[in-house]
């Protein structure tokens, strides 16, 4: 499938798990926002939300992807970075967990001017839930009749699509990796019946930029990274990488599981890896001291640059 190669791809953390003012910037690639400059705090949460700006020969499109756990860090730090939910062109969620949507519906509300379209994978309405040492966790659900009360033009794909005539959605995403499994925490309802999650519902955003190589966005990356970007390689033919950047979900899988993904990280060489959210501490410092020179962790008020050339 061919995808239009754009100008750049700039990506603003919105909401992440980590707020860190002393993470240093990378002039040209990552800019850090200097504390003490902004109208108001930042806040980090448990949740994901990523403003993605696409510039497609001049025409600047901003897709909101996740919206965060709540609407509270989501609309605190989109107006602490300056932006209005009006700017937002369209939403796309990454999979069906609520620290990825909970936002979502008071972002709608508060909005002026109509709804922008939502994008979401067909399966992201199965009820989920999670298993802790201490009981069972939900089931959260997305709702759709929801999302119909508050206008929105509601786009359900299961397969790869170009959206918005420039970036690629994955749909479900192939997996081809032996070691990238899922967890078994992690369960779905499937007609009133439990049943371990297998993560249909999850996909990326791929873009590719001129002369620099594919842009790789995930939110928990729950069916493995390494699966996610052999993937968007297979169905884009390039396998040039740019910047892979997500939550990668690494730390609750174990030692070999981090270790597997930092050796199939390798064998992608991209120019640049960004990870956060629920990477976990202990997957991030490995990746840190496996990637010197091109890994930085994801923080709140980060903005991310692919310029093509
Ligand atoms: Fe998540
Ligand atoms: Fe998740």
């Amino acid at each position: 499938m061919q995808i239009p190669a754009l100008q750049s791809v700039t990506v603003e953390i919105l909401v992440d798990n980590f707020y860190d003012v002393f993470e240093p910037s990378r002039p040209g690639i990552v800019e850090r926002v200097p504390p003490g400059r902004l109208p108001k705090p930042l806040l980090a949460a448990h949740g994901l939300a990523y403003l993605i700006t696409l510039n497609h020969q001049g025409l600047l499109t901003r897709i909101l992807m996740d919206a965060a756990n709540d609407p509270l860090p989501l609309f605190n730090n989109l107006e602490a970075l300056g932006h209005r939910p009006e700017e937002i062109d369209a939403v796309v969620l990454s999979h069906g967990h609520p620290d990825h949507y909970g936002g979502l519906l008071g972002f709608l509300a508060r909005r002026s001017g109509p709804p922008p379209p939502v994008y979401l994978h067909r399966d992201i309405f199965h009820p989920k839930l999670f298993l802790t040492p201490r009981g069972r966790v939900g089931p959260w659900r997305l709702e759709m009749e929801q999302l119909q009360a508050a206008g929105v033009q509601v786009y359900q794909n299961q397969g790869p699509e170009l959206i918005l005539d420039q970036i690629l959605l994955t749909g479900t995403v192939e997996a081809t990796t032996l070691y990238e499994k899922g967890l078994p925490v992690f369960k779905r309802l499937l007609q009133g019946k439990e049943e371990p999650d297998p993560f249909t519902d999850e996909q990326a955003l791929v873009a590719q930029v001129e002369g620099r190589g594919l842009v790789v966005i995930g939110g928990c990356s729950h069916p493995g990274i390494v699966n996610i970007v052999k993937y968007a390689e297979k169905l884009t033919g390039v396998d040039k990488v740019a910047l892979i950047l997500g939550g990668f979900h690494l730390t609750a899988g174990g030692d070999d599981l981090i270790q597997n993904t930092i050796q199939g990280l390798r064998e992608i060489d991209p120019e640049f890896i960004m990870a956060g959210h629920c990477t976990g501490f202990r997957a991030l410092t490995r990746l840190a001291a496996a990637f010197p020179n091109n890994f930085m962790i994801s923080c709140v008020g980060t903005k991310v640059l692919v310029v093509g050339g």
